[in-house]
């Protein structure tokens, strides 16, 4: 990060709140391989580096830009004649916008949730703990570490079978600023406990989530700086680590910074994060883990390892396949399609990752799973999402949990929901009678 930029970010903080007064985002569209290094090299450069993060040749990405970058921005763009518009200026208002309204919200009832507005950790906490004492013999809540800041590190178990049942991990918002992620995983806790259509779902699957593993950030994107991603450990040129490259596995390999200031720093060494290392700790203990989903946003997609190459995972056809019947039924919800494939040829390169990273250590099916944008024009509303929106993308995704859980855990289907299991029970009442009628005729 250069000086002007330096004092730019710490003029726009002085004031109180982050500022993103001037900043632009661009929307760029590569047509070959060398204009995707050049984005590459952007990511490297610039504080906030892509927001849509799908570096296809032909698929537009967008670009946030600080005001004291535009130049260099532009220079590099120029040099490899690389099309772009720009796609917002009004970022600013945008958030202030989103801040106001959240602030005129009345908040919920302790213990409550809703999915009409985004909700604070000290609200989802809440929630958890009233699921806790209203569920006991099903829901345990448990603090598994505490994050840099000392804010306890929730997880929910719910689970209502044998011990040794599979159990499906699911953790969310290890990036701050993805707030859409929260609402979707607190959604599926929802569903999970209090309907009780779905309760074949916790008879035969244990079930580890965690709402939140970046509270720090979390809580930091609310009072402070909205588009916030890393953590919060201080730094000595700018703050944070990227949690998701921080993992021990392919540490500091392609896809990541080792640049303080960027996007997708990865830490002064691996696992040095805490919410890192009491996440992994979470997963050595869990038995028979047969699936992990990472929450993300956004970009609409359904991504399996690797991140750090773009050869492919041994059990890629597996992963492909129970992808593809999720994102099929999350399509037949609305339409909305998520593209299935592996990170590093979809994505983007993203070594230290936690989906590579149980992949390796764990051998599990492990997802990371990136949230559609809002409506628009998907630039700015992929983080921010409007909050009659926050719903449809919950409801729209259960589907697509479903088909996840059972092939994973492979449950019958004609075992598992209520209206199969009334056909089965009338077949085999028929049963009962044929043999009782069969052997009343043969007079025993
Ligand atoms: C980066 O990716 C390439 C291509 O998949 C791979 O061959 C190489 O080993 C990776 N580099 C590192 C440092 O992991
Ligand atoms: C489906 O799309 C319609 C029309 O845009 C919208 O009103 C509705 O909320 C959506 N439902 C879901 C579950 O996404
Ligand atoms: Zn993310």
């Amino acid at each position: 990060m250069n000086t002007a930029l330096l004092l730019a970010s710490l003029a726009t903080v002085v004031l109180g709140r982050f500022s993103y007064e001037g900043y632009k985002v661009y929307q760029v569209t590569p047509e070959n391989e060398e204009q995707i290094a050049t984005l590459y090299k952007l990511r490297g450069t610039l504080r906030y580096g892509l927001f849509s993060d799908s570096v296809v040749p032909g698929y537009p990405v967008n670009v946030m830009v600080a005001p004291a970058e535009q130049e260099m921005f532009l220079q590099i763009i120029n040099e490899d004649s690389l099309n772009y518009r720009i796609t917002a200026e009004d970022i600013e208002s945008k958030i202030s916008a989103e801040r106001e309204r959240i602030q005129k919200t009345s908040p919920v009832a302790k213990g409550e949730i809703s999915f009409t507005e985004f909700q604070t950790y000290t609200v989802i906490q809440d929630y958890l703990q009233q699921l806790a004492s209203s569920y006991p013999d099903i829901v345990t809540v448990e603090e598994f570490g505490r994050s840099f800041e000392d804010r306890p590190l929730i997880l929910i178990r719910i689970g209502a079978g044998a011990e040794s049942n599979p159990t499906i991990l699911i953790d969310s918002t290890i990036h701050a600023m993805e707030w859409i992620s929260t609402s979707v995983t607190t959604y599926i806790i929802q569903q999970l406990v209090e309907n009780s259509d779905y309760r074949y779902l916790i008879e035969n699957i244990n079930w580890v989530i965690i709402p939140v593993l970046n509270p720090d950030g979390y809580e930091y994107t609310f009072t402070q700086e909205r588009l916030w991603r890393k953590t919060r450990r201080p730094g000595t040129l700018c703050d944070g680590v990227d949690a998701n490259r921080n993992f021990p596995y392919h540490w500091g390999g392609n896809g990541t910074s080792t640049d303080e200031c960027n996007f997708y720093y990865i830490g002064p060494h691996a696992l040095s994060e805490p919410e890192v290392v009491a996440f992994t700790n979470v997963v050595y203990k869990i038995n028979n883990l047969v699936l992990h989903l990472s929450m993300h946003s956004y970009g609409s997609m359904i991504l399996f390892p690797w991140g750090w190459t773009t050869e492919l995972v041994s059990r890629s056809d597996e992963l492909q396949q129970l992808g593809d019947a999720a994102s099929k039924a999350i399509a037949a919800v609305n339409g909305t399609v998520y593209i299935t494939g592996p990170s590093s040829q979809l994505l983007y390169y993203a070594a230290g990752n936690s989906v590579d990273w149980i992949t390796y250590t764990r051998g599990t099916l492990s997802y990371t799973v990136e949230l559609p944008a809002g409506p628009g024009d998907g630039v700015l509303d992929g983080f921010i999402v409007p909050p009659e929106k926050i719903l449809p993308i919950c409801q729209e995704f259960w589907p697509g949990l479903l088909s996840f859980a059972h092939q994973s855990a492979k449950i019958d289907l004609n075992n598992a929901d209520g209206s199969s299991r009334l056909t089965i029970s009338f077949r085999q009442w028929a049963w009962v009678l044929f043999m009782y009628c069969f052997r009343c005729a043969d007079g025993i």
